[in-house]
């Protein structure tokens, strides 16, 4: 008997780099017409993650040539002064589009400072005017990780129409936006969504009946082989550092997703890390490039 074949994976990075080539497409005509994209990237104290995300999304613009506005501030900055700081951005003409990496220090509200960036601006998707046309179907920036999940799927061939989408976390950043893009009319929606969380009971129950499992609660390995059906595409967005001692850092990354264990069982399975990561960072690119064509009209 042949030896069961594992899961396709789905490469986040491949999918990414195809992405970006188009980008770059874009970005050579827009700069034809003397227009450069230009990203504003502000970090709030010293978060090592947020570090390494932040330095990634400078590098990618770089890469892609969009120009990129650093702005390193310390951990003690005031609200007062981040909310100045976001008004000169929103009014500077060279900045198409800004991003303030959270989380941010526990003394700055983060709604305060989301709702100070110009939702024309607001390439993270996280205006609460964004969000709003999101939930009416209205064009608009789409937050980068669900958007990334999307059109991951899509370019993976796993179109999400009529299939049962189960999404596992209910953030604001992740899983409640995506439950929307997903149910939405349309091309890479017309999924039935279920939304589970921290609180759901029998949780494995439902995730058992997922076509497609979108998992995002930040929790190392938390999906096991018994929790999923013969068959399923999993999403893995978790980045979680669990120690190891064997890496030289001391630690590696692992999924939300035992990968190992699910493998078993899955259709097709994104990577940790590989998967959704260079997703992300190529959805904010697309939506800086997309904001700086529009203020080009
Ligand atoms: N922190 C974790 N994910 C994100 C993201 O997509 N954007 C921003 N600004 N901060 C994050």
């Amino acid at each position: 008997m042949p030896a069961k074949r594992g899961p396709k994976i789905i490469s986040g990075k491949a999918v990414a780099e195809t992405i970006q080539e188009e980008l770059q497409a874009e970005i050579a005509a827009l700069k034809k017409r003397k227009l450069v994209p230009g990203l504003a990237v502000v970090l709030v104290g010293e978060d090592p993650a947020s570090e390494v995300y932040v330095r990634n999304k400078r590098l990618t613009c770089e890469k892609l040539g969009i120009n990129s506005y650093a702005h390193d501030l310390p951990a003690n900055t005031t609200e007062k002064r981040l909310l100045n700081l976001i008004a000169k951005l929103n009014a500077d003409p060279k900045v198409h589009g800004i991003l303030v990496q959270m989380p941010l220090p526990k003394h700055i509200d983060e709604q305060r400072v989301l709702n100070a960036i110009d939702p024309d601006k607001d390439v993270d998707g996280f205006h609460p005017v964004n969000v709003g046309r999101l939930l009416n179907g209205e064009p608009c920036f789409l937050p980068c990780t669900p958007a990334g999940c999307q059109e991951l799927l899509m370019r993976s061939g796993y179109d999400p129409a009529g299939k049962h989408a189960v999404i596992v976390g209910r953030s604001n950043i992740v899983g409640k936006p995506l439950a929307a893009l997903l149910m939405q009319k349309g091309p890479g929606g017309d999924a039935t969504v279920t939304v589970c969380h921290s609180r759901t009971k029998h949780l494995a129950r439902i995730t058992q009946q997922a076509d497609i499992l979108i998992a995002a609660i930040g929790m190392p390995e938390f999906v096991k082989a018994r929790m999923v059906k013969e068959g399923v595409v999993i999403i893995d967005v978790g980045v979680n550092r669990v120690e190891d001692k064997t890496r030289k850092s001391g630690y590696r990354l692992t999924g939300d997703v035992d990968f190992k264990g699910v493998s078993k069982k899955a259709r097709a399975i994104t990577p940790v890390p590989g998967g959704v990561g260079p997703m992300t960072i190529t959805m904010l690119m697309k939506n800086t490039v997309a904001a700086a064509r529009r203020a080009g009209k």
